[in-house]
């Protein structure tokens, strides 16, 4: 991260949390030049981008001031219910019904699972295709196939590395993007009929692999910004006889919440106290705003009890469908169960992706494509904010590109989803991310595409919807 990036970061901070309200004047350059020691053309740099991501304005000759559509941003929604009693979960007819009608590229796409493709740098990544094909070695068309490709495996274990985890390339198994080491790793702790704890809501694909695999669920709780309520979960782990946890401990889809580091280490002490594994979902890793990359409740595990799962499909290449699986413990009957079923990725997505990561300037997309997010996110907010009545709740997450809201109770999300397809908009309703169906009053929003006049009618529309129930 650049200075003037990392400055506008704890500034965007100030402003988030309150400590700089709406209205009011930010330091001024001299001011802000001589307390963080950094030039005055790096402060303007700073001012610009909170410009440009909705949530500075200049005055001439007077300063940068907070926005007031700051004040206006929706209130935050409560931590939600849960359900503490064990549920069969029947969320599939709903979910494809629902995800089905989202295909069509001409709808204006709130209820997508992916950030715009304009966001990804496809023909970085064709070229290095074409030149990890050429260089690959005639024997590793086919040795690659087991765990993956070498050098893939090698350079996501330096990326864990910086992050201060050591995760030798022998522990990691390439898949065939998260949705297939997630399968693996259930499939790898359970039995059918057994009790699982997820997340309320939760991201329904997930949903969908405990139907598969016949498991039963206590929904845990979750505060919008802090996560996961541990002393529910707790009382659960207690009280139940659960098998394994499915949880996001950054950036939970749909919530945007994220566990604080010392969350992270008491739920590790959980899971430990009980010897549960976690099956840890971060394909959302690397699209945190803040300046420092969070580290994942794999960073604590010292008894190779969490299953951590990660993706390129979110950060870098849709559809080359390449993630892995640090397996901890399970690693072994994880590659296994790969064997067994897929065998593995196309080699030559991960020859691309593995030259990408070597010499395409991954950390520098990466940058560009979190500010992207970050302007897109204040974008939506601020429109919510003028759109939708004053008692919609929405959430206001350090990353990623999902929104969620809550909308006074009488409406139902189901109906909004149909109206607004109706009208060329899709959007991912509340029910479809709960086992027993509920947040029937909720949906999830992506700002995961560039903010246009379009994405603007489009809010204004919802809003005018949502006056109907
Ligand atoms: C929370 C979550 N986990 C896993 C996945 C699946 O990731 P992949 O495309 O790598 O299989 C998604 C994609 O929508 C997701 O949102």
């Amino acid at each position: 991260m650049k200075r003037y990036e990392r400055f506008a970061e704890e500034i965007s901070e100030l402003i988030r949390s309150g400590v700089l309200a709406p209205g009011e004047r930010v330091p001024s350059v001299r001011q802000a030049s001589r307390h963080y020691a950094i030039s005055p053309s790096t402060v303007f740099q700073a001012y610009y981008l909170l410009e440009k991501q909705g949530l500075i304005v200049a005055r001439p000759r007077s300063g940068y001031f907070v926005r007031e559509q700051a004040q206006r941003f929706l209130n935050e929604p409560e931590m939600t219910q849960g359900h503490p009693e064990t549920a069969d979960i029947a969320v599939s007819e709903l979910a494809f019904s629902v995800l089905g009608s989202l295909q069509d590229v001409d709808t204006v796409p709130f209820g997508s699972a992916f950030p715009s493709p304009e966001l990804f740098p496809l023909q970085r990544l064709a070229r290095s295709m074409t030149k990890g094909l050429r260089e690959l070695s005639p024997n590793a068309i086919i040795t690659d196939m087991t765990a993956g490709d070498t050098d893939l495996r090698r350079q996501i274990s330096l990326r864990y590395r910086l992050a201060g985890m050591h995760l030798p390339p022998q522990e990691l198994v390439v898949t065939n993007g998260a949705m297939e080491a997630l399968n693996l790793g259930f499939q790898c702790v359970t039995q059918p009929g057994d009790l699982v704890a997820i997340e309320s809501p939760a991201f329904y694909a997930s949903l969908q692999v405990l139907e598969r695999l016949k498991l039963r669920a206590v929904e845990i709780p979750v505060h919008p910004r802090e996560g996961i309520d541990l002393d529910k979960l707790a009382d659960s782990l207690a009280k139940h006889p659960i098998k394994a946890c499915w949880f996001m401990s950054h950036l939970q889809n749909p919530l945007g919440a994220s566990l604080s580091e010392a969350k992270k280490q008491a739920l590790y002490g959980l899971l430990k106290q009980y010897q549960v594994p976690l099956i840890e979902d971060d394909v959302y890793a690397e699209l945190y705003f803040g300046a420092k990359p969070p580290v994942p409740v794999k960073h604590f595990d010292d008894e190779g009890l969490v299953i951590h799962c990660g993706s390129f499909s979110k950060c870098l290449a849709p559809g080359y469908r390449v993630g892995w699986v640090a397996g901890g413990r399970y690693a072994e009957s994880i590659s296994r169960l790969k064997l067994m079923t897929t065998i593995s990725p196309s080699v030559p997505a991960q020859v691309a992706i593995a030259d990408y990561l070597q010499h395409g300037g991954y950390d520098r997309h990466l940058r560009k494509l979190r500010l992207a997010l970050e302007s897109q996110q204040a974008q939506m907010l601020a429109a919510a904010a003028r759109y939708f009545s004053a008692d919609t709740r929405a959430t206001r997450p350090a990353g990623g590109y999902f929104l969620w809201f809550e909308f006074p109770r009488q409406v139902d999300s189901l109906r909004l989803f149909q109206m607004a397809l109706a009208q060329g908009i899709s959007i991912a309703p509340g029910p479809i991310f709960s086992a027993t169906q509920g947040y029937r009053h909720c949906a999830r929003l992506s700002c995961g595409h560039p903010w246009t006049s379009r994405s603007e009618e489009a809010m204004a529309l919802l809003g005018r919807l949502l006056t109907s129930f």
